[in-house]
């Protein structure tokens, strides 16, 4: 495409940029229309949020030039401001929003309290002003709420909102998202994408969107630019868009090559894990029992407990009765230490925010759930953690250069990864794994898949709570359906699930 192609109304050249010697971004270039949805994908560490980062002037490029506006930028020296000025928002994937702070005050946060004459807040008017943009998002809360107590699906919401919020009419903006659907179950999603769309036909405004979730590509993308490596190998146009020809585009082989089989029956065994009439949280009455090699999956829409009951087996939720038993023998779990002790793993939906020390390594990342393990004789055994890490790189699909690097200076879908393996490597008796594979890319995501069965062919009892059908499908035997808290329909694999008899499933218990 040329660069005075009509409508353009953004147009990176040639962005360059190195971490170390590293080449994130090897010379990409990428034109935004007026009115489109522009997707942007690639594997995990392909340098998408690099990308982002550096359009919306938060890091700087080693080369590269901008166009926006019918100005001229070179992107060594864009900063956040001059990206505000050129009509640029962003919602970034790790997450910018304060959890200490109430959802009115992080919309307020950049100025936009209404403040009186004498310089005081007038809250009745900020208050009024900060309902209709909650409105307008669909968030449904009090504005007092601090935004740590709100599920992901909502604190995407309130960062989409804060990016949008007080966008006249008819200007013209680009508003460009980092996985703003990972964290959503599907009905969020599918209103999230309505927005868009909106956004894009009604008001003319451009998107440049982030995601692993070609479905949604498929859905609504006008066009989409392909990274991989750090260079722009495609620029594929709506017509004849597949899922098949995204993932191909994406890991530059054929999809079939990488998918593993379904899961297959495991041998009958006695259950590893029961729970017996267990309430807390908001789950009610709920037992289940769970057999060694045995993958139990749980569906439900969002708020129907599906998280909630993992927490429950972990410890993390107080069972305020009932029987939590590991073996036969019933657990007295207190904190995350004791349910690790007894042989549980745990994977939590919010990866990102509860499960990683950004500033420390890959490997005290990966050993953060058995730091003992290291010590002998009163000597920290570094080597054999190294050794430990860097085999678990390579079995994993980590892109890192050393297990030494720390964990914020890998990508999103990477640091996913470790939190996956720390749990795989030790093959735990029970693993819980809430959203397993939200947010890495097609080719990691059959990977994670077939190391998930490994693990239950090993005899580890797995249970997996998860919004993707296409995945409780593929590796569970048996799926229990939440609502409000309670087991609504249970649905048995024995002969093969798929995913048409899971949603068939979750629409009658909707309905009934
Ligand atoms: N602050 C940093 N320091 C060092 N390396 C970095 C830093 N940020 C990113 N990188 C490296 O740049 C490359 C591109 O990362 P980027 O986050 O852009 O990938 P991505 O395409 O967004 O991946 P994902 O789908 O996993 O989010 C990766 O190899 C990553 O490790
Ligand atoms: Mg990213």
């Amino acid at each position: 495409m040329d660069e005075a192609g009509t409508g353009t109304v953004l147009w990176m050249t040639d962005v360059v940029k190195s971490f170390g010697g590293n080449r994130a971004l090897c010379g990409v270039s990428l034109g935004i229309n007026r009115g489109e949805i522009h997707a942007l994908i690639g594997g995990n560490g392909s340098g998408k949020s690099t990308l982002l980062k550096i359009l919306a002037g938060v890091l700087p490029a080693d080369s590269g030039s901008l166009k926006v506006q019918d100005r001229a930028w070179n992107l060594r020296d864009f900063t956040p401001e001059a990206a505000r000025e050129s009509g640029l928002r962003f919602v970034h994937q790790q997450p910018t929003v304060f959890p200490s702070l109430s959802i009115l005050d992080n919309l307020c946060i950049n100025g936009q309290y209404s403040i009186g004459l004498m310089g005081n807040i007038r809250w009745g008017s900020t208050r009024r002003r900060v309902l209709d943009t909650m409105e307008r998002f669909g968030i449904d809360a009090s504005p007092n709420q601090l935004v740590g107590q709100l599920s992901p699906a909502m604190r995407t919401m309130v960062e989409i909102a804060r990016a949008l919020q007080g966008q006249e009419p008819g200007s013209q903006s680009v508003l460009a998202l980092d996985e703003p659907t990972a964290a959503l179950p599907s009905r969020e999603v599918e209103m999230l994408l309505g927005m868009l769309q909106r956004f894009a036909s009604q008001d003319s405004q451009a998107i440049l969107f982030v995601t692993h979730r070609l479905e949604e590509i498929v859905q609504v993308a006008d066009r989409v630019t392909v990274l991989r490596d750090g260079m722009d190998v495609a620029t594929l146009n709506r017509e004849g868009l597949s899922k098949a020809v995204l993932a191909e585009a994406i890991v530059g082989r054929p999809l079939e090559a990488f998918f593993p089989e379904p899961v297959a029956q495991h041998p009958a065994s006695r259950p590893v894990l029961e729970l017996d009439c267990v309430n807390g949280g908001g789950v009610r009455d709920l037992s289940i029992a769970v057999e060694a090699g045995e993958v139990l999956g749980i569906a439900g829409h969002m708020g129907s407990g599906r998280s909630t009951v993992l927490k429950l087996i972990y410890g993390a939720t107080t069972v305020e009765s009932g029987r939590v038993c590991l073996d036969g023998r019933e657990l007295a779990l207190h904190d995350p230490e004791d349910a690790i002790q007894a042989g549980i793993g745990y994977v939590p939906e919010d990866r990102l925010g509860h499960a990683v020390l950004p500033t420390m390594s890959i490997a005290d990342n990966l050993a953060m759930v058995s730091p003992r393990d290291y010590w002998k004789g009163g000597r920290h055994q570094r080597k054999q953690e190294f050794a430990d890490a860097a085999a678990a790189i390579k079995t994993y699909g980590i892109k890192a250069d050393s297990p030494s690097v720390p964990m914020n200076s890998l990508s999103g879908g990477n640091q996913q990864k470790v939190v996956m393996a720390r749990w795989l490597r030790r093959g735990p008796r029970v693993l819980l794994l809430d959203e397993p594979t939200q947010a890495v890319d097609v080719g990691a995501r059959a990977d994670l898949w077939r190391l998930i069965q490994d693990a239950a062919a090993h005899g580890t009892a797995v249970v997996i709570a998860s919004s993707d059908l296409e995945e409780l499908a593929h590796l569970c035997e048996r799926v229990i359906v939440l609502k409000e808290g309670t087991l609504g329909i249970e649905l048995n694999g024995a002969s093969g699930l798929s995913e048409d008899d899971i949603s068939h499933a979750l629409h009658d218990l909707e309905a009934a």
